[in-house]
């Protein structure tokens, strides 16, 4: 049974609760695999830790009531540990990252991560801020201490980009990426064509949970821009940092400019596109005979252009509650197997 920490119990971290507490038998029956979430800690709504395991229907009922210290007493818990005890003094086999993405420092999930390796636990993230700010340093230190270090979630939320990008290509080599990266625009710039508003088209997003805690990241698109860099390290070992893109977001694309699009047989796309060079995240518009300009709300999708195989595109969720816990699942799948 792998042990799970879970760092942050929002919107992602949810999204892998719901999927364990519904899937586990499935996933035991046919993968072998069963996981169990021993600790909890929220910067503001409690924490919790039980190292024979916490339900997972009363962790729901209690975050569903304000605070996990709604949770019932039972034997065995403890209550109101900090993140770092949490991450040290835990009997997790796996810490997961899943706090809000601070771009400039990484902090303070970066010390988490730095800390769950240093206490022999593998590390499995949703929060890109520490991949963006310090990539190489995790792997390096994942490396030294023999953990894995595993962030599927971190880019086009589960839909396979690092793994396709990095393991079923890796025989290839791949020259570019060039994608939708962001869901929160894409889905703004669908709403747009069918006439909703810019800003409400914003608040729909925010309230479906694609949009990040600071929206200005997603329109912005320094949210993508950190996706495509987090792609590029994985993919080139590029040493690029976000100041190293140039990135311009969407703010400026208008009602009549989306529409007026449309009567040309175009579409605005934000497109984020990285090469061993560097990196861009610009609105273009696009012909509708592109594919991408056929992605439309919350999907994402990346082209590798690639020596072997040409270009191979991958389309699928880019942000959600349970398409991004997916992702989680699938770098604790890869976790088991490696076992
Ligand atoms: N805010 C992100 C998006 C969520 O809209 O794509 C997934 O990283």
């Amino acid at each position: 049974v792998l042990k799970l920490a879970l760092i942050g119990f929002g919107f992602v971290a949810q999204g892998l609760a719901e999927i364990l507490l519904h899937r586990s038998d499935e996933l035991r029956a046919n993968l072998g695999f069963s996981a169990q979430i021993v600790a909890v800690a929220t910067r503001s709504r409690g924490s919790l830790y039980r190292p024979d395991g916490l339900v997972i229907d009363e962790l729901f009922t209690a975050i569903h009531q304000g605070r996990l210290d709604q949770y019932p007493d039972v034997v065995g818990l403890e209550r109101g540990w900090d993140t770092m005890r949490m991450i040290r003094e835990s009997s997790a086999d796996v810490v997961i990252e899943a706090t809000p993405s601070n771009f400039q420092t990484g902090q303070p999930a970066l010390d988490y991560c730095h800390a769950a390796l240093d206490a022999g636990k593998h590390l499995v993230m949703a929060n890109k801020g520490p991949l963006v700010v310090a990539y190489h340093d995790l792997v390096t230190h994942a490396r030294q201490a023999g953990r894995q270090l595993r962030f599927e979630a971190t880019v086009m939320a589960g839909t396979p980009t690092i793994h396709v990008g990095t393991s079923a290509l890796a025989g290839c080599h791949i020259s570019e990426a060039r994608g939708i990266l962001n869901g929160t625009t894409n889905y703004i710039l669908t709403q747009m064509e069918s006439g909703m508003s810019y800003a409400e088209a914003l608040a729909q997003a925010q309230k479906l949970g694609y949009a990040e805690a600071d929206p200005s990241a997603d329109v912005d698109g320094w949210d993508a821009a950190a996706k495509a860099l987090i792609l590029a390290a994985a993919l080139f070992n590029s040493q690029m940092t976000l100041a190293d893109f140039s990135v311009k977001g969407i703010s400026g694309i208008t009602l009549d400019n989306v529409q007026s699009a449309r009567t040309r047989g175009e579409r605005w796309k934000l497109v984020a596109r990285v090469t061993p060079a560097g990196g861009s995240v610009q609105p273009v518009c696009l012909p509708i005979s592109d594919p991408l300009a056929n992605v439309m709300r919350a999907t994402n999708a990346v082209t590798y252009t690639t020596d072997h195989l040409g270009d191979v595109t991958l389309i699928g969720p880019g942000a959600g509650r349970s398409q991004t816990g997916f992702g989680l699942l699938a770098d604790l799948l890869e976790i088991h197997r490696a076992g």
